[in-house]
């Protein structure tokens, strides 16, 4: 899984949850048509085999601004990987949307490189039980250093002040990792997934909510230039509690 230009300077997001359905393709291709609105050419890296984020660019018109596509989940034969997950020169902005199952190899081959990773997660129990896993791996399987602050979680399809959403707020406190962005249940997202479009592409009045969401998040991962540098002069604060597994752990039994 090489990415061989810019290494460095590349801005590489992933966004990752085991959990089928909780909203990875959703926020890859607003993501992406957030950043091709702002004039730069992003790209879009897709690892699922079901292809939801190189469909969305397909459908996408040629008028709109341009998104470069890489097909992550294809094999080829005639080119090697590095050559086919190349990177285009002029691309600042990667978004990588990750399969439903990742196994802990390539948890850690996804990450790599990262300048940040998105958890989106549906606030539902069984969800929150599922994102819980998922933080975990990504702590202790692929090594996440928090002191990085490269990782946090968008909360999707939310009703405000649900019981649930409380549960989850309290338990990513407990491990320092911010919700960055709540995103309504609306079929904004919806229409704009069949249209090849993001919410900021949709008339304002209608999607102003939205498309505030997907700025903020937007604003975060701008930032990781500054996170990058401020998690050098972090110190123990931001280690990971010694408890962590026992949070996780009371997390899955719901008690957090
Ligand atoms: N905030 C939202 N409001 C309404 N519908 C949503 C929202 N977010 C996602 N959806 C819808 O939920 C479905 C699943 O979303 P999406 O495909 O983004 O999830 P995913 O995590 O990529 O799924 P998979 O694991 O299968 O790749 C899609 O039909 C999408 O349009
Ligand atoms: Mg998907």
């Amino acid at each position: 899984m090489l990415i061989t230009p810019r290494k460095d300077s590349l801005n590489r997001i992933v966004i990752l949850n085991p959990k089928g359905g909780c909203g990875k393709s959703t926020l890859a291709t607003n993501l992406a048509a957030s950043y091709a609105q702002r004039g730069a050419v992003p790209a879009v890296m897709d690892y699922d085999p079901q292809g939801s984020t190189m469909a969305w660019l397909e459908r996408r018109s040629a008028d709109l601004p341009t998104i470069h596509g890489i097909a992550a989940y294809k094999k080829s034969m005639q080119a090697t990987r590095s050559w086919q997950l190349r990177v285009p020169n002029e691309t600042e902005t990667l978004l990588v949307d990750s399969p439903a199952s990742v196994d802990h190899d390539d948890l850690r081959e996804l990450t790599r490189d990262s300048t940040s990773i998105l958890v989106p997660v549906l606030p539902s129990s069984m969800d929150i039980h599922a994102a819980s896993r998922c933080i975990a791996d990504l702590l202790l399987v692929a090594k996440i250093d928090r002191r990085d602050r490269k990782l946090a979680v968008v909360a999707n399809r939310t009703r405000k002040n649900t019981k649930s959403l409380a549960k989850l707020m309290r338990f990513l406190d407990s491990l320092g990792i911010p919700i960055i962005a709540v995103l309504r249940d609306t079929q904004n997202f919806v229409l704009s997934a069949e249209e090849g479009i993001g919410v900021c592409e949709m008339p304002p009045s209608r999607v102003r909510p939205d498309a505030e969401q997907i700025e903020k998040i937007v604003d975060w991962l701008d930032a990781w230039p500054q996170r990058r540098r401020d998690s050098t002069s972090v110190t123990s604060v931001n280690k990971i509690p010694a408890n962590t597994r026992s949070l996780f752990r009371r997390a899955q039994l719901g008690s957090v």
